[in-house]
């Protein structure tokens, strides 16, 4: 499963690329607002750091408008993939632009059928959001099992995006699903390395090994 970055910040882009776990980023207008910088010039950034794909989200609401966005945006680095909402005048946009070979990636999918429509107008990915659903008592995760089997059953290329992740169970139970993506934000990245088994065996083998170099000096 590729991992993604649902973030608009630079540094910790940068923080977990080192670490090579960073085969793409989601941004979305909540988090480029979070960053109060140049929409542009931040998305910029974040493709001269990320060789994979970039999410950028437009703010029209027609499909004109979307699509006007997007061929802008596009032409900022071919990482981009144009985040639309899963609407009506966003599946025309959709249609339109993957028929000039722009990335799309539907966003605000909440049940399987819009996931259906969105790969029938051509999404390139498609993001199911869990953690908004389990928050109205639904469970997120199951929208994505019912995505997984769908596409598989019909043999569907557009790659599911498990988006909204809150905590590494979410990550786990899309691995398990066999989700093509995960998009996590960076909070939750840390807590995936986290284990008290692992800290307590360090210290133990420093500790022996320290004991060990002792011993050797008497
Ligand atoms: C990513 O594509 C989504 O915009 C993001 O995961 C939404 O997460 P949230 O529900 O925590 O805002």
């Amino acid at each position: 499963m590729k991992f993604f970055l649902d973030t608009a910040n630079v540094d910790e882009i940068k923080k977990y690329a080192e670490l090579g776990l960073v085969d793409g980023v989601t941004t979305n207008p909540t988090l480029v607002a979070k960053e109060r910088r140049d929409f542009y010039e931040v998305v910029k950034e974040i493709c001269e750091i990320v060789d994979g794909p970039v999410s950028a989200e437009v703010i029209s609401t027609d499909a004109e408008g979307m699509v006007k966005e997007a061929r802008e945006l596009a032409k900022i680095s071919d990482n981009i993939v144009i985040k639309i909402p899963m609407t009506k005048d966003g599946m025309k946009a959709v249609k339109i632009l993957s028929a000039e070979g722009i990335k799309t990636n539907v966003t605000l999918v909440f049940s399987p059928l819009q996931a259906l429509l969105a790969a029938k107008a051509g999404a390139t990915y498609v993001s199911p959001f869990v953690g908004r659903l389990d928050d109205i008592g639904h469970v997120g995760m199951k929208l994505v099992e019912d995505v997984v089997k769908i596409y598989k059953n019909y043999d569907i290329k557009t790659e599911v995006i498990v988006a909204s992740v809150r905590h590494p169970w979410h990550v786990l139970e899309a691995a398990k699903i066999g989700a093509d993506i995960a998009t996590i934000p960076p909070s939750v990245m840390d807590k995936l390395f986290n284990h008290p088994l692992t800290d307590i065996g360090l210290e133990r083998f420093l500790k022996d090994w320290d004991n060990y170099l002792k011993t050797r000096k008497e």
